[in-house]
């Protein structure tokens, strides 16, 4: 979702503004914007369309001087992507400048109020009426810009990561959180500041970052410390600097032509990192810490409730296989949309676990929030250190999967799987459900999981002849059974996401209570068919479908025969335990929708209407 950069110090702003903007377009976006000034004026250019097409409008509109500036990339909730819907905004005397992620919920009666007061208003957006709206607070109150924002944020309902500029007072910058993560770099002696929705824009300027917590507020002024304030009663909060692990490295593409195929390539390693220090085989142990000073409320609870949204829900449902089946604990899968939404019964002997890779998802935040309120104990699964979701959830542990940058996720899905087989895997281990040998058995090919994958990265030329052939395809059918029924559901929305193919995901037995209607001669319908656990009842299924003309391309375990016989593609896997399976079956899945939509033409890396981390509900 939106994207804001700023600056303010001794360096050109221009250049640290548009590649920060470059590095927020993996959040997705329909429009950018700049404002700078340059010591005279406010200078600015916004468009709709992408961070280039920005850069060639700032060619011809504005000089690119000032060492003061805001960028944004807009995700567009109020108002079609337009230019003048476009950030920043500006208040009606000009003076004021505001770029916003987030949404004004009460945004029309503070509008009617201020048209009434003779305010005009450009763009459709809730963003410039808040402008406005501080503007008014501040001639009404005669209060300087950080009080004005202060007392205006007081007024509206609703979730923000804002920057302010004002043109009386153009030595700071104020910023504000409530729900959208916003970043402050401090760089050497308070000589320079950026602004960021995330650290990525200024990781080659400085290791030095300041969270804003939510209702928080920062005023950041050349030459001295940042001063950050409670929105609620102006008091001061302590300010707590942190070191930052990302390096430039790790967000850039090295050599890979998308995120996407980076990210697919980067598993055994993110995989790997997921359970250094935590899987323990020689020893035949599993550390996790989040959970060992937790393990009395676990062994203790009624069941476990997890909440998360799109590809973790996925993840959520694997995992409701592997703590069912290890750990003996009765487990419910609830998209956090839908939980935080219909008063669901929480006891204070449940325990929720949410997962999230940014860590900033507003439904799954809320849904933790619901489920504290009424005393159940939250345990978190994050990717994203420092992360809204991290620091609301009672307890967690990190993927340690590295940035994610492609909007489409691929090893955040891998190694939240991973951590929570960990999970499973350690609950079991408590709870006495499972023999000492069986659990060695699952430590030792837990580690190997890493190589498996590696192998079967090798098939990336076979997927992308396979890739060739339904390129044009217009609808597509995923199916799988047991711990590969969620992977078919990832394997649909991974294509559908990125291709614009439209693909559903059935657990297999399904097919003839419905889908079984759609199967003809330009249906593929992709089934996983790993030699255990429902292997025989899968392989009907792939006959039923074949009998109809259907085209398969099924995803088998190495040597496999029967099913070579009948599919028209297929794609081996390295054998695993059952429940490890999805580890590698997703592999291939996410490398075909990627050579499909790579070879229609599309975005992978930024698709149309997504976003990265959805801060709105
Ligand atoms: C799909 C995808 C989304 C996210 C969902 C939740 O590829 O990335 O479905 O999984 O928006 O996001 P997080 O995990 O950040 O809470």
């Amino acid at each position: 979702m939106c994207g804001i950069t700023g600056y303010i110090g001794y360096r050109e702003a221009y250049p640290i503004i548009i590649n920060g903007l470059r590095r927020l377009e993996y959040r997705g976006y329909d429009s950018a914007g700049i404002m700078l000034y340059n010591g005279n004026d406010i200078q600015f250019s916004k468009t709709k369309g992408k961070v280039s097409n920005l850069e060639k409008k700032v060619e011809s509109e504005i000089s690119e001087e000032g060492n003061i500036g805001i960028g944004h990339t807009r995700w567009a909730t109020h108002g079609i992507p337009n230019d003048v819907n476009s950030h920043p905004h500006f208040s009606q005397s000009g003076n004021l400048v505001i770029v916003h992620n987030g949404i004004i919920e009460n945004y029309n009666s503070i509008k009617q109020e201020l048209i009434s007061r003779g305010y005009t208003f450009k763009s459709d957006t809730d963003t410039e009426v808040l402008i406005n709206l501080i503007e008014e607070i501040k001639k009404k109150e005669g209060v300087k810009l950080g009080k004005a924002v202060q007392i205006a944020l007081n007024q509206v309902v609703g979730a923000y990561a804002i920057a302010v500029f004002d043109k009386s007072k153009p030595d700071e910058i104020v910023v504000a959180r409530l729900g959208s993560p916003i970043a402050i770099g401090v760089g050497k002696d308070f000589e320079e500041f950026f602004i960021a929705s995330d650290a990525s824009p200024f990781i080659e300027y400085t290791k030095n970052a300041i969270y804003l917590e939510d209702e928080e507020m920062a005023i950041i002024k050349r030459g001295r410390k940042a001063q950050i304030r409670k929105i609620s009663d102006d008091s001061s909060v302590d300010v707590d600097t942190q070191e930052l692990q990302l390096n430039l490295e790790q967000i850039e593409k090295g050599g890979y032509e998308h995120f996407m195929l980076k990210e697919i390539h980067e598993q055994p390693r993110a995989i790997t990192d997921t359970f250094r220090g935590r899987l323990l085989p020689e020893e035949g142990i599993i550390k996790i810490s989040g959970l060992e000073n937790n393990m009395k409320k676990f062994l203790n609870a009624d069941r476990i409730i997890i909440v998360a949204c799109g590809t973790s829900w996925h993840a959520g449902l694997v995992a409701e296989y592997t703590i069912e089946e290890f750990a003996r604990i009765p487990v419910e899968v609830e998209y956090a949309s839908e939980f935080r939404y219909r008063n669901p019964v929480i006891t204070e002997k449940d325990i929720v676990i949410a997962i999230s890779q940014s860590g900033e998802t507003a439904d799954t935040l809320a849904a933790i929030k619901l489920a504290k309120s009424k005393g159940a104990f939250v345990f978190g699964v994050c990717n994203v250190v420092g992360s809204s979701i991290a620091r609301e959830n009672d307890s967690g542990v990190y993927t340690h999967a590295g940035p994610e940058i492609g909007v489409a996720s691929t090893k955040a899905f891998t190694t939240q799987i991973t951590v929570l087989s960990l999970i499973a895997l350690r609950l079991a281990r408590a709870k006495g459900t499972l023999s000492s040998d069986m659990y060695r058995m699952y430590l030792q090919e837990m580690e190997l999981i890493p190589q498996k994958v590696e192998s079967l990265l090798k098939i990336d030329s076979h997927v992308k002849e396979i890739a060739k052939k339904y390129l044009l395809s217009t609808n597509c059918l995923y199916l799988g059974r047991g711990y590969n029924f969620p992977v078919a559901l990832e394997g649909a929305l991974k294509l559908k996401e990125i291709s614009y193919i439209h693909a559903e995901g059935y657990p297999a037995a399904e097919m003839k209570h419905g889908p079984i209607a759609l199967i003809d001669d330009r249906m593929p319908v992709i089934v996983i068919a790993t030699n255990k656990g429902h292997y025989d009842k899968v392989v009907s299924n792939i006959q039923e479908i074949k009998s109809r003309s259907g085209k398969i391309i099924a995803i088998v375990t190495e040597g496999d025969k029967t099913v070579k016989e009948i599919a028209d593609h297929v794609i081996e896997v390295p054998e695993t335990e059952e429940p490890f399976t999805p580890l590698l079956t997703t592999i291939p899945l996410q490398l075909l929708s990627y050579y499909i939509a790579v070879m229609r033409g599309c975005n992978v890396d930024q698709p149309r209407n997504l976003a990265k981390s959805v801060t709105v509900e």
